[in-house]
Formats: C-alpha cells, sequence, structure tokens
C-alpha cells in the first residue's frame, strides 16, 4: 500500500471525531482509544451531548457534504459514512481543524447501517456519488436499491428526507424508478442541475467526484423523496 494512504488509515484511526467498524462481520464500533462503543440510538447523546437532529451523509468518500453542511446549521448534526478510512481522514481532520463539534464519522459498510443506527434516529441522509454498478446483475448492489431503501427507511423519521446527487443519468433514472415503486414521495427531480439557477443553496455544495465530473463536462443530476 502507498505510503500516504496507510498514513491516513493509521491517523484517522486517532481522531475523536471518526468510529470505526473494523470487522465488518460483527457490529461494533472503535473509537480512537480503541475502546469498544455500542452507539445504536445513542450518537447524539454520547457523541455531541444534545438532542439536535442527525443528517447521515452516505458514501461521502471526503465528507464534502457533511463539512459543509455542519458549517451551515451549527443546530444540526451530521455523521459522515464510508467505507474507505483514508477518504474520511480528510472530511474528518477538516472538522477538527475547523473545531466543528457537530461532526462525526463512521467507518462502516452501508449495508451494515441498521447494526450502528436505531429507528427513527435519523432525520435525513444525503447520498452524494455513488458508484453507479452500471451491470445488471450489480443492480443489488446500487445504493438506491430497493434492500437499502428498506435500511435507510428503518433508521430514519417518518418525516426524514433522502437526497441524492449523481451525473450517472442510468442511475439517476433507477433511483427515480425505485422510489416511485416503493410508493414514496418524490419531492424533487431535476437533470443536469446547473442549466437553470439553483433553488436552494445546498445544491450548490461539490463535492470532490462532482468537480472531476463537471471538469469532465458531465451534467449533475439532483432529486430528493421522503420515507414515510
Ligand atoms: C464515487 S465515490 C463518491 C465519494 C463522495 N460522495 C464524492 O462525491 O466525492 C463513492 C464512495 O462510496 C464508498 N462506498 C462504496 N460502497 C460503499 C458501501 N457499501 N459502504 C460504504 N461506503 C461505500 C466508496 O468508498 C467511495 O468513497
Amino acid at each position: 500500500m502507498a505510503k500516504a494512504k496507510m498514513f491516513k488509515i493509521n491517523s484517522v484511526a486517532t481522531f475523536p471525531n471518526v468510529f470505526q467498524n473494523p470487522h465488518f462481520t460483527q457490529p461494533s464500533l472503535i473509537n480512537s482509544a480503541g475502546e469498544e462503543m455500542d452507539l445504536k440510538g445513542v450518537w447524539n447523546e454520547k457523541v455531541f451531548g444534545n438532542r439536535h437532529p442527525l443528517t447521515l451523509e452516505l458514501a461521502c468518500g471526503k465528507g464534502d457534504y457533511t463539512v459543509a453542511l455542519a458549517a451551515k446549521y451549527p443546530e444540526r448534526n451530521f455523521i459522515g459514512i464510508d467505507v474507505k478510512g483514508a477518504r474520511l481522514f480528510t472530511g474528518a481532520k477538516k472538522a477538527l481543524e475547523a473545531n466543528q463539534k457537530n461532526v462525526a464519522f463512521g467507518r462502516m459498510r452501508i449495508e451494515n447501517i441498521t447494526n450502528f443506527f436505531a429507528p427513527g434516529e435519523v432525520d435525513e441522509i444525503w447520498i452524494t456519488f455513488p458508484d453507479p454498478f452500471p451491470r445488471k446483475g450489480d443492480a443489488k448492489r446500487r445504493l438506491t436499491a430497493p434492500s437499502f431503501l428498506q435500511r435507510y427507511r428503518q433508521i430514519c423519521t417518518p418525516q426524514a428526507t433522502i437526497h441524492f446527487k449523481t451525473d450517472d443519468l442510468p442511475l439517476f433514472h433507477y433511483t427515480r424508478d425505485m422510489v416511485v415503486e416503493a410508493g414514496l414521495p418524490l419531492q424533487y427531480y431535476r437533470e443536469d442541475i446547473y442549466a437553470a439557477p439553483l433553488e436552494f443553496e445546498e445544491l450548490g455544495i461539490q463535492t470532490y467526484y462532482e468537480k472531476s465530473h463537471l471538469a469532465n463536462g458531465r451534467k449533475i443530476n439532483y432529486l430528493k423523496f421522503s420515507l414515510p
């Protein structure tokens, strides 16, 4: 493994705002002191010390939405989730340097999300530029496949909103279809968001992957739905 990547993986384990699921087959989390923690249902109480609404950014990579939204909404809590520690390193370091008390990161597989969040614990989810898994045989791995929507439903409040941003039009259409087929209210749907002035500010937050897609001339699409 490259030295820089190894450094990030080792460093992120020492960050007080990062909680890792070291063995993906076991439902346990460890903190920066190496202590095992059960945070299911108590993230707000034990990590943030308040009862503010909780937003997750799934497949967060470097945590761009987590860090930007947390700065904009200090009265909310934010957790970026990704399986790759070297990517979480960037967001977690930024949050520590900015002394953001309303930010944490979880290194875990989204498949296992219900091991770590209790029913009704989550008020909002952002899913930003997930892997598209274009082959039909891989459809169940897409983060908006029915089995994933079911997991989100288990951990979210009935009022929760799910925001979804992607450059991949087939994945965008697939997600719209899965939402409609599941009978979930599609609250907003826009292909090529930058073709017209943005209707709300959060849409303009650009992730690492989004910037790269824009530089390559790709269009960005956004939809949101709820999980009543
Ligand atoms: C294309 S990158 C997008 C990263 C970031 N959202 C962005 O826009 O810059 C997809 C991310 O999803 C993460 N990922 C893919 N499958 C995952 C899973 N099952 N559980 C957790 N993270 C996953 C990868 O590690 C990667 O960081």
